[in-house]
């Protein structure tokens, strides 16, 4: 791999963006020239990489000229409008929002459970990364489905602020410190405190009485994991926790998995980590998670409740692995396989 490429990163001022710039440099991904991109709120600014300070531009329709990859983490809108002019520019678009995941044209991929998909993206010039929640959910679930096929997954989120973006984050630690200091708190990005409190709430709410969010798990599972017939139940809380995502999993297998088996199979599994010692108090935490890329795995125990049946406790950093570690490495991928 000697050739070297132009990346532009859309978005480059916000939480995920910001860690794509970090993970291309950490990954030491083959960047010959970096382009941060964002909006005329960012002039001025500047985002290091390598030891230097690169001026942050505004995106605009010319943006694209030369660059060979375009990791864009800038919401649905942005995407939707400019992925397509950076595909006809000649970049291959890796895109973190949610314009393109269904789109049955679009690979959604993760790489370490379906690598294989990236190749379409010969089609359109476009991969989806998908929703954070969902790719640390399909990292644990693919080794259980080789080996006993899940029929039925019931999943609670535990969702962190970063997820929202980088102005939640700041909300959160305001509303503390206004808090601990007797002053007015405010709340502009979710509709209530979310300072000591919890949400029920991610996303829009659809007709259906389940968030956006929600369906996003549900759709997304059976695309990632190529298997229409895993059912998925979710609900998705947002919590007081500014890095990382924790969800409760309660798997439904055809065939029976003993949590010994569980366990085994999960401590080979690609990017998964058993943390698993309840009797020292050893567990999957946000704290533990954040900051580095492996999805942590941990209270794996039998439901007594059905005949195969498996609980879980799962944790990740959702803006690593939840979002800039899983694009970057399709790109990677990419890069290694294709261009
Ligand atoms: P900006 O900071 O200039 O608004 P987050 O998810 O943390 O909120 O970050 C969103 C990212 O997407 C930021 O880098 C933001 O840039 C960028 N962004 C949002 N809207 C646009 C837009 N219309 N054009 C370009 N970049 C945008």
């Amino acid at each position: 791999m000697s050739r070297a490429y132009k990346v532009a990163v859309v978005g480059a001022t916000g939480a995920v963006g910001r860690q794509m710039v970090e993970c291309l440099e950490e990954r030491n991904f083959p960047v010959a020239e970096l382009k941060p991109l964002a909006s005329e709120r960012s002039l001025g600014r500047t985002v290091s990489f390598r030891g230097e300070e690169l001026p942050v531009e505004v995106l605009t329709r010319e943006s694209f000229a030369g660059v060979d990859l375009a990791l864009f983490s800038a919401g649905a809108a942005v995407s939707r409008e400019y992925a397509p002019i950076a595909v006809q520019a000649g970049a291959v678009v890796v895109d973190n929002s949610s314009a393109w995941r269904m789109d049955p044209d679009i690979p959604l991929v993760v790489p370490e459970v379906n690598p294989g998909d990236i190749g379409l993206y010969q089609k359109t010039g476009i991969i989806a990364n998908p929703n954070c929640s969902t790719i640390q959910m399909v990292v644990v679930l693919k080794p259980l489905h080789d080996a006993a096929t899940i029929k039925r997954v019931v999943v609670s989120t535990y969702q962190a602020v970063s997820g929202t973006g980088q102005k939640a984050v700041e909300e959160l630690a305001d509303q503390v410190r206004a808090l601990f200091n007797n002053q007015e708190v405010v709340t502009k990005v979710y509709p209530h405190r979310i300072a000591f409190n919890v949400l029920p709430h991610i996303d829009v709410f659809l007709e259906n009485g389940y968030t956006k969010e929600e369906m996003k798990m549900v759709y997304e599972t059976k695309k990632i994991m190529g298997d229409d017939r895993i059912e998925v139940s979710a609900t998705t809380v947002r919590v007081p926790v500014f890095y990382g995502h924790s969800e409760a999993l309660n798997i439904e297998t055809e065939r029976k998995l003993t949590p010994e088996r569980a366990r085994a199979l999960l401590a080979e599994a690609p990017g998964v980590k058993v943390v698993d010692d309840p009797g020292k108090n050893r567990y999957p935490m946000p704290l533990e998670a954040a900051g580095q890329d492996l999805t942590l795995v941990g209270r794996i125990r039998e439901d007594f409740t059905i005949p195969n049946g498996l609980n879980l406790w799962v944790v990740a950093d959702n803006v690593r692995k939840g979002a800039a570690t899983n694009a970057v490495q399709i790109a990677e991928i990419l890069v290694r396989d294709y261009l």
